[in-house]
């Protein structure tokens, strides 16, 4: 069967989910979230969620699993390195394997961009995209918008086109291979905020593809910081860098977060990173670790974010 449009409970990207289906995911997320655990852990009893993960992963695959579980639903993971994936099935063949098994929903970790739409198409199941390549990672976008908005106390439920307005968000470090740069880029300005790309050319050419016309790009890190209310550091992706040339001394000098940079630039400003982080290189440990970080924070609304987006998913009752 190749359906022609996506199941409605997929999310495949951010770029064009209105602004009163982000709200609804929020409004979910909270309203699963103040469950008592017996009634939360019933919702999906019964049903089957795959993990499909042609990359590695810590907290988008555990929180997913985590989320899935804690429902009550049942799991399965399936990554390249130890299944037929690895013998040369497609992702095609891959997905109608799962459904036949029972499967109702796949949750896809891919390196191709586009890969969770072909995977959608083929199966007609719901899809929940967990990062394709340098594409997108909408459920990213979402925890993090769920963490700005609880970090400044605005109530997630009521999101609306200017709950982020006045709001400056730098984003910085290796844009070019960033998809949780591209999805937060695509909603956060859809909700009134400014955003402020900023790294080394080789990092951030000067056009960003597929991006809006009103989104900053600058080199000089400090003059950003000093205009941002929040700034998300990100990894620079050494399994993504072939052939581009990097002074990472010159790189740490310019664009790393730490201690001294915050405090002179930005004293007050919310400090975010999707993880993995590589302390020493974007972001200095006491950062990480320090009183303006939300990072731990991301990770949880990961989970809570998480949660909505399979019971969306499933059509379940919550
Ligand atoms: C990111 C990813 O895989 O896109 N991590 C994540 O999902 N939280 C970023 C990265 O790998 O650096």
């Amino acid at each position: 069967m190749i359906s022609a449009t996506p199941h409605s409970g997929s999310l495949l990207t951010i770029d064009g989910l209105p602004i009163s289906e982000v709200a609804s995911i929020l409004s979910l997320t909270t309203h699963l979230a103040s469950l008592p655990v017996p009634q939360r852990s019933a919702i999906l009893t019964g049903r089957r969620i795959a993990l499909l993960f042609y990359e590695s992963s810590t907290r988008t695959r555990t929180s997913f699993e985590l989320a899935a579980k804690s429902l009550g639903a049942t799991t399965t993971l399936v990554s390249d390195k130890s299944s037929s994936i690895e013998k040369g099935e497609s992702l095609k063949d891959t997905g109608l394997t799962l459904r036949a098994l029972g499967a109702e929903c796949i949750i896809l970790r891919h390196p191709s961009s586009g890969s969770p739409f072909l995977l959608a198409r083929a199966t007609g199941l719901p899809v929940l995209n967990a990062g394709d390549g340098m594409a997108q990672h909408p459920s990213q976008a979402l925890l993090d918008l769920r963490t700005i908005l609880t970090r400044l106390h605005l109530d997630p439920s009521t999101v609306h086109a200017k709950s982020l307005s006045g709001l400056t968000i730098t984003i910085t470090g290796d844009i070019l291979h960033s998809r949780v740069a591209r999805s937060n880029a695509m909603l956060l300005p859809r909700l009134g905020a400014h955003v402020i790309l900023c790294g080394p050319e080789p990092l951030l050419p000067e056009t960003a593809h597929g991006l809006s016309d009103d989104i900053e790009i600058t080199r000089d890190f400090d003059q950003a910081l000093s205009r941002s209310q929040i700034v998300m550091m990100l990894r620079i992706q050494k399994e993504r860098l072939a052939g581009l040339d990097l002074d990472l001394a010159h790189y740490i000098d310019h664009f790393q977060l730490n201690e001294s940079r915050l405090v002179t630039h930005a004293p007050q400003a919310l400090v975010l990173h999707p993880g993995p982080m590589v302390r020493g290189l974007e972001i200095s440990g006491e950062v990480a670790d320090g009183p303006q970080s939300a990072i731990l924070d991301q990770v949880a609304n990961g989970l809570a974010i998480r949660s909505a987006l399979l019971v969306r998913a499933l059509g379940a009752q919550a």
